[in-house]
């Protein structure tokens, strides 16, 4: 659960589909097998959390292998069947999946994982996804409107046992209600708001919020954590958790790490796809500063934007440790290869956490 005791939480994000954009042979292909495996592999290890991410169209073409990715609360419902502790979490677009779809299904999912669901909301940013829902996107601000009324009207139909209406500017409820209910508190909200505006949605109604380092020195990196946690605390009275994604490469030294990369990112590019991915999220791309273009745009080739995590098990284990000190609280993972970079993790690297004091050793699994 994301609730565990330990300081440094993680979780296996996006193996529902696959989090890197290259044709490089060792990349991950989504079965339903593989996820199943990885899942309960996570589960084994004591990984807090297993984290879809959501995609409705591949980029670049029909057919692309960014569109094979499972939906997410169908997929949650498999993975929290399969599983024993991990906290399931479906990415949801907020537009296109209405607040009563998305709570009954989250206390089904929560009714099979026993208190093990949580979403990730997202506003969505690629045109031609949402245009398959025969809708324009809308714009920026309007999109995280509609978010903000989208929230409370997911908890009221968690929470409340009476029917009730509802008329806003996106939703008009009549007699609205979910049964059969989840008897667990509503499932943890994530979002990862880059923008300002975002950051305003996730202050106020998320309990953990996504950072993208702009500055990866520890010093930059603990203001940046320290300015999200006061901003919520001082202007909703919320306290807020804050995360980070991260790409895994472990190899027996960092240069090893950063030769693979180059390899599958730059020799066995995808720039179909890429290019698909950055063109349409320009929007969010004008957040980014002059020159760290380039950068972002390795970066998601090489592991859904994330941050590098490279070389030895030591290597990765000391910069999770300044990662952790810096006031994160947690950690996501991605993998070229999700099934063979976990199992290493699992044996290498988590020790070392462990002796380093981030995290305790799993306890066996219940039967
Ligand atoms: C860790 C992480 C996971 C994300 N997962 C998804 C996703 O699965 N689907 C999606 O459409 N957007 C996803 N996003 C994009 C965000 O929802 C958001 O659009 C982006 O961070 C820009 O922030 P803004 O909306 O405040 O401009 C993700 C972003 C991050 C950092």
């Amino acid at each position: 659960m994301l609730t565990s005791a330990n300081k440094l939480k993680l979780a296996v994000f996006g193996f529902n589909g696959g989090a890197a954009f290259t044709n490089h042979p060792d990349r991950y292909v989504p079965t339903w097998e593989s996820n199943v495996r990885i899942a309960q592999m996570a589960d084994r290890l004591g990984i807090e959390g297993a984290i879809s991410a959501s995609r409705w169209k591949a980029f670049g073409r029909d057919g692309h292998y960014s569109g094979d990715l499972f939906e997410t609360f169908t997929w949650a419902a498999g993975i929290a069947a399969s599983t024993k502790r991990l906290c399931v979490m479906s990415t949801v677009h907020l537009s296109v999946i209405h607040p009563i779809i998305a709570a009954r299904a989250s206390a089904t999912v929560d009714l099979i994982s026993k208190g093990r669901h949580g979403l990730n909301l997202v506003c969505g940013w690629y045109p031609d996804e949402m245009g398959m829902f025969g809708s324009e996107m809308g714009d920026h601000e309007d999109r995280y409107a509609l978010a903000e009324e989208w929230v409370p009207l997911f908890d009221r139909l968690w929470k409340e046992e009476q029917s009730f209406d509802f008329s806003g500017k996106f939703y008009n409820l009549k007699k609205a209600i979910i049964q059969p209910k989840s008897p667990f508190p509503r499932p943890v909200l994530m979002n990862a708001g880059g923008s300002e505006r975002g950051r305003e949605f996730a202050a106020n109604n998320v309990d953990v919020a996504f950072i993208v380092p702009q500055d990866p020195r520890p010093e930059a990196l603990k203001k940046q954590v320290d300015f999200y946690r006061t901003f919520a605390r001082e202007k909703y009275g919320k306290e807020i958790k804050v995360w980070m994604s991260c790409y895994v490469v472990q190899r027996n030294s960092v240069q090893e790490a950063r030769d693979y990369v180059q390899d599958y990112v730059v020799n066995h590019g995808d720039e179909e796809g890429l290019d698909s991915f950055i063109s349409n999220n320009i929007g969010n791309a004008k957040n980014v500063p002059e020159g760290a273009m380039q950068q972002m745009r390795f970066a998601i080739a090489a592991g859904y934007g994330g941050y590098p995590l490279l070389g030895t098990a030591e290597d990765i284990s000391s910069t999770l440790s300044s990662i952790s000190d810096a006031g994160v609280e947690g950690v996501l993972l991605t993998w070229l290869d999700y099934e063979g970079g976990l199992k290493n993790f699992g044996d290498t690297v988590l020790p070392l956490l462990e002796q380093a004091g981030l995290r305790v050793p799993a306890e066996p699994l219940p039967v």
